[in-house]
């Protein structure tokens, strides 16, 4: 029988794997994918290339890579029962909540659960990889009434999801910026959806329920939802000079100001700063925002009045802004966030099943003990 430890609210701090994929230090502001910094790879690698680390642990040969990013694109497409399934979805509801079930839906058509067969894990990994981001962009267009735009095999895989928006072909810098994004937010150790993906995977259901599980916590203001409150935080500001005033308002009224504080980083979030060079590089080329020079007032003013608390940029401060230049309407950042950290999730399931062991945490109950059964007349 395990002792019952001290009562930790939501297991912060306490260690729930073991576990070689990622590795952060809030302190120092680091993070590395399988020991590789984060820098190097959003200089160097791809998304695809990066999700092959992340799952296998090794970086693809030349030819390794060329057959991944070739099954990608074979498995692109969805189901036209899918698409049928999205065309009865509320064109008001939420692209997260359309992912969560349409990827749950990938789960009636391939669920086989031969968890230790490492061709099934090679092919769920491929079919999610591939197909997420094509029922992100077909719901886009569906819920305005529109045909889902089909992927193109001839383009890789974030010029493809760019296409898949608005059937325009995106400029090679636009692609590039886009598929560093994805590499940023591919994985980052024991965070919520992650560990959400590990207590359903424990179960040994399949992966697709898994990833189901991940959308949907991800989905919340405090984790992915942050990058689209962001934008709406920033129109709300409207100006450089309202954003002195608005946050000391926050501060007075305990509101948390979004894109800001990490449960692990105290210092600002390295993806945040890739994400700001990011920024810039596309407004030199594309245009200015006015947003940009509202968010640095308002980093400054932050790290001014919050600093000392361990309050930084997170990777959700920044992004909102890259992907607004792209063009992207800000209801598709969380799932774009999602598309990206796909790639985590499957790395700790992946990493995680042949543990064959269920995530069963205990409580402390604080009810009360044999209390009687009262009839309606006796209750009230
Ligand atoms: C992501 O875990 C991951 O790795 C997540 C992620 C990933 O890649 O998967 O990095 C992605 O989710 C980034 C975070 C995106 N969320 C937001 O930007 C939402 C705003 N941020 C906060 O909600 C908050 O910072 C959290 C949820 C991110 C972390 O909160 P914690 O660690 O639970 O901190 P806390 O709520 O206990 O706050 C500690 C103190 C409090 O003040 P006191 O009551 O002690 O005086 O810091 C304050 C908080 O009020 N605080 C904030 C703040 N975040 C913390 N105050 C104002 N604004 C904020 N954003």
């Amino acid at each position: 029988m395990t002792a019952v430890c001290e009562y930790i609210p939501g297991l912060e701090n306490i260690p729930v794997a073991e576990s070689a994929i990622s590795y952060v230090d809030g302190q120092k502001g680091v993070l590395e994918y399988r020991g590789i910094p984060i820098e190097e790879l959003a200089q160097k690698s791809t998304f695809l290339e990066t999700t092959y680390l992340l799952i296998w642990g090794v970086l693809p040969t030349k030819e390794e890579l060329a057959a991944f990013e070739n099954e990608i694109r074979f498995h692109r497409r969805i189901k036209y029962r899918i698409r049928d399934m999205m065309k009865c979805f509320p064109e008001t509801g939420h692209p997260m909540d359309a992912l969560q079930t349409s990827a749950a839906a990938l789960g009636l058509f391939y669920s086989r659960r031969a968890l230790n067969d490492s061709h099934y894990i090679r092919e769920a990994v491929v079919r999610l990889i591939a197909k997420i981001p094509t029922m992100v962009a077909a719901f886009k267009s569906m819920r305005k009434g529109n045909d889902p735009i089909q992927p193109r095999d001839d383009l890789d895989y974030s010029t493809n999801f760019l296409y898949m928006l608005t059937e325009r072909i995106p400029e090679p810098v636009a692609a590039r910026v886009f598929d560093v994004c994805l590499i940023l937010h591919a994985e980052h150790t024991m965070n919520a959806s992650t560990f959400s993906a590990m207590v359903t995977s424990s179960t040994l259901t399949d992966p697709y329920g898994v990833i189901a599980s991940a959308v949907g916590t991800l989905a919340g203001p405090l984790h992915g939802g942050a990058n689209e409150e962001v934008i709406d935080m920033l129109e709300a500001i409207g100006s450089v000079e309202n954003v002195r005033p608005y946050i000391e308002d926050c501060i007075t009224n305990k509101k948390k100001i979004m894109g800001f504080g990490h449960r692990v980083y105290k210092v600002k979030d390295p993806r945040a700063t890739i994400l700001q060079g990011l920024a810039e590089r596309l407004f030199e080329q594309m245009g200015h925002d006015r947003f940009y020079d509202i968010a640095l007032e308002l980093e400054k003013v932050v790290e001014e009045k919050l600093g000392h608390k361990g309050i930084y940029a997170n990777v959700d401060f920044y992004s909102g802004l890259v992907y607004r230049k792209l063009g992207i309407p800000t209801d598709l950042y969380t799932p774009i966030f999602a598309i990206a950290r796909v790639a985590g999730w499957l790395a700790h399931w992946r990493e995680q099943i042949s543990e064959n062991r269920i995530f069963r945490p205990t409580q402390v109950y604080v009810g009360e003990h044999s209390r009687p059964y009262l009839p309606f007349h006796d209750r009230g």
